[in-house]
């Protein structure tokens, strides 16, 4: 099948990223959000990171304005009942993603491949509502889409090996390495990412180290882009906890476990940089300061 139109249905921080690197790969893109404010400020958000490619000198004005050109943001999930693949990056619940797929199913022709963006619940499960489980994979891309050059590709027990091979040549051609990865619980990066992270704050809690000092080993020492409470920020507290309590109900193993710090973060509404406090405060962004916890 030759993929030529490509339906994203989200259009925040990951969505609109998978519709830049799809329009820039040169698909015909259509993105859906829920309300013209929402569908607006993810446009912008790809018109501010085409413009910096083209001061950079990576892309021509005309590349921008062409790739710009392949983009339409729309409000109704009708408008994406002709694409041949559509990725879902909603909200992460299960039967938010459910109902949507259920919706699509009956929209799009027999041949539309369904992806899913989750990062931590289960594909089968959100395949299971739709009459294609056989077209159905997880497609999981990282923040920020645009330049982290990883894509999970996610086989259920149900999909079919000729979908499955497709989508990991459509992860490619979107400009990304694709990973093969079976669907279990986190898929290869957060099975090891959030263990991580939470043992960055569990040392924390036991007071191996500070914010800062804990930030700066891991970055320092180990050649990480960021250390695990900027990268905690980055990723968002809520989004972090939220993994976790999917991954500990699937495998019941301590490494998966919250810590008591991070629920009690999540429930004062302290979620990281989009907030302006998580594990530092970023009331002046340029120069974030570590709170005392
Ligand atoms: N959108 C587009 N481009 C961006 C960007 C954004 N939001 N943020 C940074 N960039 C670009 C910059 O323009 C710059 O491009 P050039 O090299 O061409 O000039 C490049 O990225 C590097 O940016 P900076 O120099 O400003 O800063 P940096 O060197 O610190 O890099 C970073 C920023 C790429 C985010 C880097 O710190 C990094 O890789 N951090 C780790 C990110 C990470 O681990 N992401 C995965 C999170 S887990 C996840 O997403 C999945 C999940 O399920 C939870």
């Amino acid at each position: 099948m030759a993929i030529q139109k490509v339906g994203i249905v989200g259009c925040g921080l990951m969505g609109s990223g998978i519709a830049q690197v799809s329009a820039q790969a040169g698909f015909a893109t259509v993105v859906r959000e829920v309300s013209p404010d929402l569908v607006e400020k993810g446009l912008k958000g790809i018109e501010k990171n085409l413009a910096r490619l083209v001061e950079k000198g990576t892309i021509t004005e005309a590349v921008r304005n062409e790739t710009r050109g392949r983009v339409k943001g729309v409000t109704s999930v009708e408008e994406l009942k002709d694409c041949d693949v559509i990725v879902e990056a909603i909200i992460e619940q299960l039967p938010a993603k459910r109902e949507l797929f259920a919706l699509l199913d009956g929209l799009c022709p027999s041949h539309t491949i369904f992806a899913s963006n989750t990062s931590s619940l289960t594909i089968t499960e959100i395949a299971a509502a739709t009459k294609r489980p056989q077209r159905f994979v997880g497609l999981h891309f990282f923040n920020p889409v645009p330049v982290m050059r990883l894509v999970e590709v996610v086989r259920t027990i149900a999909t079919d090996p000729a979908v499955y091979e497709e989508m990991v040549s459509f992860g490619a051609r979107l400009g990304k390495t694709p990973v093969r990865a079976n669907d279990s619980g986190g898929f290869i990066v957060n099975r090891l990412l959030v263990p991580y992270l939470l043992d960055a704050i569990r040392a924390l809690e036991e007071g191996v180290g500070s914010v800062v000092d804990i930030d700066n080993s891991m970055k320092l020492g180990c050649g990480y882009p960021m250390g695990p409470f900027t990268l905690l920020d980055f990723v968002g507290l809520d989004t972090t906890y939220y993994i976790s309590q999917i991954m500990f109900e699937e495998f019941k193993e301590k490494r998966f476990a919250a810590p008591p710090l991070l629920k009690r973060m999540v429930l004062a509404g302290w979620h990281g940089k989009k907030t302006g406090r998580g594990f530092y405060d970023y009331s002046d962004p340029a120069n974030p300061t570590a709170m005392s916890l």
